[in-house]
């Protein structure tokens, strides 16, 4: 089968095309035939092994991982032994980092998978899984934002962002997005309560305070939280500086501040295809690109200036 390999740490032009074996069916795995992959951070992060730090889960001086790529929509060839809720001929959609998505066929944990809604695109829902379960998890699971409350989403419009403020919008949420100047239509279309634009006000020295804060962006300081949170949840990070001096002040205060790593699960995929085929969530493609400019599609989501999803597709 195709893949886009990689044996040394480095940006897209490492990456290689090329013919390896089909993986080899595990218990608890599916095979899946991809038909689309997204692009996200961790794919970079990945790919240049970078921060330093992810190296010890990557392999410490070459990546120990061969093929790139997480996020995949497909069907399933072929389903492991011990597998209960998927059959051969399921549409589905989900997440495999460690195995590797950018490829014709890709070894999925079970787990890590959800079926599609009938009807909707592969390209549509394989934007989906480390976006949409990433933003679930931060306003659901460790936000616990409930119907009524006021959130503030900082880094509205990327991949994690336009889904926190769909998923916010939908629990009865009064929201507040942080996005752009040059996004603020887009960020407007997803429906939320108000908008701030980075570019033209300070958000280090907006003083509203919301019931709870969230930042996919990752450039908001301990301060920061506290001033306009009642309570927090960081997801992403712009440098590890500013990351490790959030959570050592965090270490030695009681507010309440969670940070996580994602990890698909079919339950959340599964609540997720009932929030899209309720309309209440809709993935927004922003690029399209075939499965051969895949090392086009890495650079471009590099950028950090993303309009919701980029997708892959294959033939
Ligand atoms: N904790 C986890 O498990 C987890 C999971 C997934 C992702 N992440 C992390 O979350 C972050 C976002 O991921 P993503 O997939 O949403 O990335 P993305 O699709 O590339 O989106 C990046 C967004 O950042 C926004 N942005 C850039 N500068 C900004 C600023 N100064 N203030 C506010 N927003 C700004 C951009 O919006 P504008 O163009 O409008 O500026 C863009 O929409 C990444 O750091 C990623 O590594 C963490």
């Amino acid at each position: 089968m195709k893949a886009f390999t990689k044996t040394t740490y480095g940006g897209p032009e490492v990456l290689r095309l090329e013919e390896v074996e089909k993986p080899t069916l595990k218990e608890d795995h599916l095979l899946v035939k991809v038909y689309a992959n997204s692009a996200n951070p961790a794919d970079w992060h990945i790919l240049r092994g970078k921060p330093f730090f992810a190296r010890f889960s990557f392999g410490l001086f070459k990546p120990t991982d061969k093929i790139l790529g997480a996020d995949f929509a497909g069907v399933v060839e072929a389903v492991g032994n011990n597998v209960k809720n998927f059959k051969v001929g399921d549409r589905v959609f989900g997440e495999a980092l460690q195995s590797g998505a950018f490829a014709e066929y890709v070894l999925a944990p079970a787990t890590g998978c959800g079926h599609m809604p009938a009807e909707t695109g592969f390209d549509v829902m394989a934007a989906v899984p480390i976006a949409g379960v990433t933003a679930w998890q931060a306003i659901v699971t460790h936000g616990k934002l409930q119907k009524g409350e006021s959130v503030l989403i900082n880094g509205s419009s990327g991949g994690v962002g336009h889904f926190a403020v769909q998923i916010a919008k939908a629990l009865g949420a009064e929201v507040t997005a942080v996005c752009s100047n040059r996004n603020i239509d887009f960020v407007e279309s997803l429906g939320v309560d108000k908008i701030l634009a980075y570019d033209r006000e300070n958000i280090h020295q907006h003083t509203q305070k919301y019931d709870l804060v969230i930042d996919t962006h990752g450039n908001l300081t301990f301060k920061d939280y506290k001033r306009l949170g009642k309570r927090g949840v960081m997801v992403g990070f712009t440098t590890m500086g500013l990351m490790i001096s959030v959570l050592l002040k965090r270490a030695l205060s009681k507010y309440p501040l969670a940070q996580f790593t994602a990890e698909a699960n079919t339950q959340d995929l599964n609540t997720l295809t009932s929030l899209i085929q309720a309309g209440k969530v809709q993935p927004h493609i922003f690029k399209t690109y075939p499965y051969l400019d895949i090392p086009k599609a890495i650079g471009y989501i590099e950028s950090m200036r993303t309009k919701g999803k980029v997708v892959m597709v294959w033939e």
